[in-house]
């Protein structure tokens, strides 16, 4: 998949460095050419001798040597990709705000190549509020960022932080770049978690949904190339890689606002969430007490009107292009609910889990599902990890929608 691609490698000056010498040797290995650019204070952890050994081309530093002049327009034209990896704390700052003091630099500056940046810091950097706003920026350049990972850093520290395996960098390149997914380019809306509906300001209805489901389709979507938002409900959800846009919402009224802004421009919907069924009528804009100052018990009744359903509401305007991929979680007759949804909710395909099932639930990290088609397929899957079973999905909206 590789052979024959142009890969400039920039490595900036970080202890992540060593795991570049790996990546440049895969990346040969695979029949990519590779140039390493590396910035000063990179040499501090890997010696250029090395790398050029390793791929087999002069490793370059400077924009000049005082006799010739590295032309960095030329090799921001050359490659297919610049990859920069490890891209450090300094550099990533410096690329987010045009600075141009070394050759990497300038190389990224002029590249109208795709570029692809592996970051790796310590934690408490990772979660500065600069480092985010920086990433950010590269990504509203149009730039990839490959998410860091959790585990052991150079500090002694466990946490976010680590640049991501040689081997994902790999996957990621070739799922990205060189795969050509038939999902590159399109996007897509994933809902995902519960909504909580207020009674007071201290007060909810909300139920266990954890959004992991939704979180792993969403990032499943985005492997394939897909531009992917990811519509969150509240609560303490795990947030997703960076690269997939996030909208929060609380209530289902808010998901129901957001999804129908985004659905137009979306080729694919997936309504993962557990929205609330019923919301309360009033709101009430103070706490509601339990006693009246007398002491009385004031009992309580909560007036509920059903909220509006979002997967349905989605259904009646979808247009012919646009995949519609509902859910649904029964305890019995579930096949016939399933198929029932198909039809009310006008979706493509209904993905049913049951809680008879084991494996399959709120918060758990596996689930067990069957796909229902509007073609009449019925396809029954293991009890799998989300991750897999996200897979799954996605292969089937494939198979069915865009092979
Ligand atoms: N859904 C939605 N908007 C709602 C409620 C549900 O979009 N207000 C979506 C869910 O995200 C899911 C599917 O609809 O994709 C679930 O269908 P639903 O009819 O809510 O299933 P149940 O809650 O299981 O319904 P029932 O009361 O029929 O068991």
């Amino acid at each position: 998949m590789l052979q024959g691609k142009k890969i400039v490698l920039g490595i900036t000056g970080s202890i992540a460095a060593y795991k570049s010498i790996f990546l440049v040797r895969l990346l040969v290995k695979a029949g990519a050419s590779v140039k390493v650019i590396m910035t000063p204070s990179a040499s501090d952890f890997v010696t250029p001798l090395t790398l050029s050994t390793l791929s087999k081309n002069e490793v370059l530093m400077d924009i000049s040597n005082g006799v010739s002049w590295a032309n960095h327009v030329q090799l921001g034209r050359w490659a297919d990709i610049m990859l920069i990896a490890p891209l450090s704390c300094n550099t990533l700052a410096k690329m987010a705000h045009g600075q141009c003091e070394n050759l990497l630099l300038a190389v990224y500056l002029s590249a109208t190549c795709p570029v692809v940046v592996a970051p790796a810091m310590d934690e408490d950097m990772w979660h500065h509020p600069t480092t985010k706003a920086n990433l950010d920026k590269l990504q509203s350049f149009g730039n990839h960022v490959i998410p860091v990972e959790k585990g052991e850093l150079a500090s002694g520290l466990f946490g976010d932080g680590r640049m991501a395996e040689p081997e994902q960098i790999m996957d990621y390149l070739r799922e990205h770049f060189f795969l050509k997914s038939p999902l590159s380019g399109k996007k897509a809306i994933i809902t995902a978690g519960p909504t909580y509906e207020p009674i007071d300001p201290v007060r909810f209805i909300g139920n266990h949904s954890s959004g992991k489901m939704g979180l792993a389709i969403a990032t499943e979507l985005y492997k394939r190339g897909v531009d992917v938002t990811l519509i969150m409900g509240p609560g303490n959800l795990e947030m997703p890689a960076t690269g997939i846009a996030v909208r929060r919402v609380n209530t289902a009224a808010e998901m129901y606002t957001t999804c129908h802004e985004l659905f137009p421009a979306a080729d694919i919907a997936v309504m993962a969430a557990a929205v609330a069924d019923y919301t309360p009528v009033h709101t009430a804009t103070e706490k509601i007490k339990k006693t009246t100052a007398e002491g009385k018990d004031t009992g309580m009744v909560v007036e509920l009107a059903r909220t509006r359903d979002i997967l349905k509401s989605l259904g009646e305007i979808k247009g012919k292009e646009q995949v519609l991929v509902g859910f649904a979680l029964e305890t019995s007759n579930e096949a016939a609910y399933a198929k029932g949804k198909l039809q009310q909710k006008n979706a493509d395909l209904i993905v049913l889990n049951s809680l008879r099932d084991e494996g399959a639930g709120f918060g758990k990290d596996t689930n067990k599902i069957t796909i229902f088609s509007k073609s009449g397929e019925e396809i029954a899957f293991d009890t799998k990890t989300k991750t897999e079973v996200a897979k799954d999905i996605v292969d089937t909206i494939i198979r069915l929608h865009y092979a």
